[in-house]
């Protein structure tokens, strides 16, 4: 019997209330399948954490995390009690420490749902925004200098390798043959002239290696817009590290709400686990009242199944999921009523 081991850290505000329905319905396809089992260790890193011990995560967590074969997380920050880059930065510093370069963030309308988009329906909204993870604007590179004074300033120096570029827009073109055949890569090559032009170069030179996939590039700024007038342009979006954060915000949003948005933090060579995640946050606006809704958190938990060569008990999960939706369950972020405990028992009860 397959045997995996996962680490659960399920972070702040409504990251616990997400990640508990996430874990049953894990263990609701275990008991279904019976090929395979999980062993999920929970780690009560984050806020509370921090209050007890003065840390957000244990001193060694990255040689902590390093065994398992994935990490599901929840969502971090309480914004209002501690500054953000402090809760923050165990999330950063994990993805780059474990190279888990590639963040795929779909954006996928389900039947029975209505964008915020009018007019726009399953059919024109369903992309893929990779998002390169590892470096980019992200790296933790600069400083304050004359702190405090009038004449204070910062530098933060962001790093585009050609490597990072490279083997992100690989892993882009491959993801866009099992698709629709179609890149777009998101840069701002028109104002920042030294990393994005690097950016355009290399384009400019896997695409010919990829002449069955259709490759064009648009500005930030232009692909924000085009994602809300015409989203069916959209097949795979790459972006850097920042473009990607915003844009999946917004992909999230025309598809229904960051409540459904499921991602990864992908690790393709496997030497390091990978973090499955949603797009959303910790939420404190409605944290602690139940009413999250955890489609998210229960889609990124497919997506780690994937991951783990669990091919079938992902797609069971999926199908639940649409079959759930389709049939007009819904949190309140949807217009619904349910609290986030009984749409995880609806999802449970659609799984065949
Ligand atoms: P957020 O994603 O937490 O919330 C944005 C809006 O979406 C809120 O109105 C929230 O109620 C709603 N929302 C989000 N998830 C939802 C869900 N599952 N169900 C229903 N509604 C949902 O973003 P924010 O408010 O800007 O940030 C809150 C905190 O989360 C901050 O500390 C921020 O830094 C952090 N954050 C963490 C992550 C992460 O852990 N990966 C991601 C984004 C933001
Ligand atoms: C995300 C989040 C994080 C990011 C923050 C919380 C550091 O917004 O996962 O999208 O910017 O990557
Ligand atoms: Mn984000």
């Amino acid at each position: 019997m397959k045997r995996l081991r996962v680490a659960v850290y399920p972070g702040d505000g409504i990251g616990p209330e997400v990640t508990a329905q996430a874990v049953r319905v894990l263990r609701a396809v275990e008991e279904r399948q019976k090929q395979w089992s999980l062993e999920l260790v929970e780690f009560p890193w984050g806020f509370d954490y921090y209050r007890q011990t003065g840390r957000v995560v244990a001193e060694d967590y990255l040689d902590v995390l390093r065994p398992f074969d994935a990490i599901l997380l929840g969502a971090l920050g309480w914004p209002a009690e501690l500054p953000d880059h402090v809760t923050l930065a165990p999330l950063v510093t994990l993805r780059q420490r474990f190279d888990q370069y590639a963040c795929v963030r779909p954006a996928k309308l389900y039947p029975g749902l209505k964008s915020v988009l009018v007019d726009k329906g399953p059919a024109e909204i369903d992309l893929v925004v990779l998002r390169e993870n590892s470096e980019g604007e992200y790296v933790d590179n600069g400083g304050r200098v004359r702190r405090g004074t009038p004449d204070e300033y910062a530098v933060q120096t962001a790093v585009h390798t050609r490597r990072g570029i490279e083997r992100i827009l690989r892993f882009g073109f491959d993801m866009a043959r099992s698709r629709r055949r179609r890149l777009t890569m998101v840069t701002k090559s028109n104002a920042q002239r030294h990393a994005y032009v690097l950016w355009d170069d290399v384009l400019a030179e896997l695409a010919p290696r990829f002449p069955d996939v259709e490759s064009d590039k648009q500005h930030a700024d232009a692909a924000a817009m085009n994602l809300v007038r015409r989203p069916e342009s959209f097949d795979v979006i790459v972006a850097s590290n920042l473009f990607g954060d915003i844009l999946t915000d917004l992909a999230g949003a025309i598809a229904g709400g960051l409540g459904l948005a499921p991602s990864t933090n992908t690790n393709p060579q496997r030497t390091f686990p990978s973090m499955f995640e949603p797009v959303h946050g910790s939420a404190p606006d409605i944290a602690g009242r139940g009413i999250a809704n955890p489609i998210a958190a229960v889609l990124s938990a497919a997506m780690m199944l994937d991951w783990l060569g669990l091919a079938d008990a992902a797609a069971a999960i999926r199908r639940a999921v649409e079959t759930t939706l389709a049939a007009g369950h819904k949190t309140p972020d949807l217009g619904g009523k349910l609290s986030t405990a009984e749409m995880g028992d609806r999802i449970i009860e659609g799984l065949a």
